[in-house]
């Protein structure tokens, strides 16, 4: 079924099948038919508690798919364990010009620059204060694109001040490529200066509201294996309690042949399989049993699902192989990584 209806939205520029996918899923809900296209998780799913929240199995939904929260029912009804919404900024804002979104079709891949456009964070809570199903949800926070790199920190803290009484993980997107300047908040003092600012805030919010919220940043694969060192030496220093491995890549070098392959932005899908799952086994290196590690990266397969927990993933993540394979690809990773 999953299949007829993709070749259908496929004929569709890729940012306007997504949107009228998503409208046709919240359709799909409300009117009580979730359960028609929903994942089979029954008799599959086994609870895992990682960063203290027990999450009902290992397999959520990415970043960037949901922005707005304007899905997150019909979602969650899918049989996701967990939504990641967001990127969410402190103030509403467009993105990039169109076309922004391409699909490699025979690649698997999808190149997208959409650069943070979103309905603003005040917009995504309250949307969530109205949803029917009561899920898992991490709030993914990002900074303005037209807020000055120096002033990065203050549009975290807001993010992280709004979502905290209602998140139960707050994940730190400091990685997107589509946001100038954005990856160096990965590195360095800039790094330093943002995690310290946010774990400060976090232990004032956590005495004013009696909850320790988690904290997971999410890091690019594109980063070189000194730079990962350093950057996980800061993330255990401060005391995060998860890394998100790995948002898109630069990388074009599996996509050569693809007429898109030259079109600015991230990519990801399966051409990022094999370098997510090394970053990820790197950063498990680095870190051990310090840091949850939530595997996210060309998981397109059961297979890809298992190897990314052997690899030292808790829990993994699908955004491309969900475009591609739809909810059958949750049941193929619970079932490989029940
Ligand atoms: C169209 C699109 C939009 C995305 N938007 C976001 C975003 O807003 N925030 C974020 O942290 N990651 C975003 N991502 C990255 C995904 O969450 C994920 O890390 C990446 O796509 C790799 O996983 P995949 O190969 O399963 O797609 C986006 C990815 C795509 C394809």
């Amino acid at each position: 079924m999953y299949r007829l209806l993709r070749a259908a939205l496929f004929l569709l520029p890729a940012e306007a099948s997504h949107d009228l996918a998503l409208k046709a899923m919240s359709l799909v809900e409300r009117l009580g038919l979730t359960g028609l296209i929903a994942a089979r998780t029954r008799g599959l799913a086994r609870e895992i508690t990682v960063m203290g929240i027990r999450f009902p199995h290992r397999v959520g939904l990415a970043a960037g798919l949901d922005k707005n929260a304007d899905h997150a029912d019909a979602l969650q009804g899918l049989g996701f364990a967990w939504l990641e919404l967001g990127t969410l900024t402190p103030r509403p804002q467009p993105g990039n010009p169109k076309p922004r979104m391409f699909r490699l079709a025979q690649q698997h891949a999808i190149i997208n620059r959409l650069g943070f456009n979103n309905k603003g964070i005040d917009y995504a809570l309250t949307k969530l204060s109205t949803r029917r199903r009561k899920g898992i949800v991490g709030i993914n926070i990002g900074k303005n694109a037209d807020t000055p790199l120096e002033e990065a920190n203050e549009d975290y803290l807001i993010g992280l001040r709004k979502a905290y009484p209602v998140a139960d993980y707050i994940a730190i997107n400091i990685s997107s490529p589509n946001t100038p300047g954005l990856r160096s908040l990965q590195y360095g003092e800039e790094l330093d200066s943002l995690l310290g600012a946010l774990m400060a805030e976090r232990r004032t919010l956590a005495a004013a509201l009696g909850r320790v919220v988690p904290i997971a940043v999410k890091l690019a694969p594109d980063m070189t294996i000194e730079e990962l060192t350093l950057c996980c030496g800061k993330l255990v220093a401060h005391g995060v309690e998860g890394v998100i491995a790995t948002n898109t890549t630069f990388d074009r070098e599996r996509v050569a042949e693809s007429e898109h392959a030259a079109e600015t932005g991230g990519l990801s899908g399966a051409p990022l399989t094999e370098k997510a799952c090394a970053t990820l086994s790197h950063i498990k290196a680095l870190v051990g049993d310090r840091m949850a590690i939530i595997g996210v990266g060309g998981i397109m397969t059961g297979g890809d699902a298992q190897a990314r927990i052997e690899a030292g993933a808790d829990l993994v993540q699908v955004y491309s192989g969900f475009i591609y394979a739809g909810p059958p690809l949750i049941s193929d990773c619970l079932r490989a990584t029940a």
